[in-house]
């Protein structure tokens, strides 16, 4: 499946707010208790499953790949924007961090034993996020793990929503729930987040395991 205009346009606006954004958000999971919570709970998960990798998708300067390998997990990290990518290699030479988009994963069926997508979703146009669950599907092995998070809303359908960066939309946690259990997705348990001073968005975690 050839990358969407609309992912290189992506792509294109994080390779021009990188260096800001790894400034800006590269701590702050020290902020984030709740985050940290269901990180906690996906590591563990993932490492009693003990089924291969897992993937940071979306995984901008990597810093939450960086706080799961704390945790034990053996992972790496896949960003659309290079600029991303680049700066996620500075910061940790010694881990795997690839160009790539999350709608043709350069990556075996069945490979990883867990996917974590945090916020890089909300990226896609609403008619692509099943394609990109299908795809966190085939890479999974039976009984891994996802942890999706997304901006959380209360609109039956995908809400656009002024995102300073990209075009990206909210979902309602159900909805998205309802559309991981067509994908083959079961759920685990889910989060919502009311904004911090200075944040813009409720934001939302749902985990779920991927069925057989
Ligand atoms: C809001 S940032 C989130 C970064 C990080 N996951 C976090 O939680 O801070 C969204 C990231 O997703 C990446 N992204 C957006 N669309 C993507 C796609 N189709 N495939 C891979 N990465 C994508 C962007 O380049 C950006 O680095």
């Amino acid at each position: 499946m050839p990358v969407v205009t609309d992912t290189a346009d992506t792509a294109a606006a994080y390779d021009a707010v990188a260096v800001r954004y790894a400034e800006l958000f590269s701590d702050v999971l020290a902020t984030l208790p709740l985050e940290r919570a269901l990180l906690a709970a996906f590591a563990e998960l993932v490492l009693a499953h003990d089924a291969g990798p897992v993937a940071d998708i979306g995984c901008g300067p990597g810093h939450v790949t960086a706080h799961v390998r704390a945790l034990g997990l053996d992972a790496f990290g896949i960003d659309v924007s290079a600029e991303m990518v680049a700066l996620a290699r500075a910061a940790q030479p010694h881990v795997r961090f690839d160009v790539g988009s999350m709608l043709e994963l350069d990556l075996a069926d069945g490979s990883l034993g867990g996917v974590l997508a945090l916020f890089s979703t909300i990226h896609l146009p609403p008619r692509q996020l099943p394609m990109a669950f299908e795809e966190f599907y085939r890479v999974l092995s039976p009984g891994g793990h996802l942890l999706l998070g997304f901006l959380a809303g209360d609109d039956p359908l995908p809400r656009e929503v002024d995102h300073r960066v990209a075009p990206a939309h909210e979902w309602s946690p159900g909805v998205l729930a309802d559309l991981l259990g067509r994908n083959g997705f079961a759920e685990a348990g889910r989060l919502t987040r009311e904004p911090h001073e200075g944040e813009r968005f409720r934001s939302g975690l749902l985990l779920a395991r991927r069925q057989a």
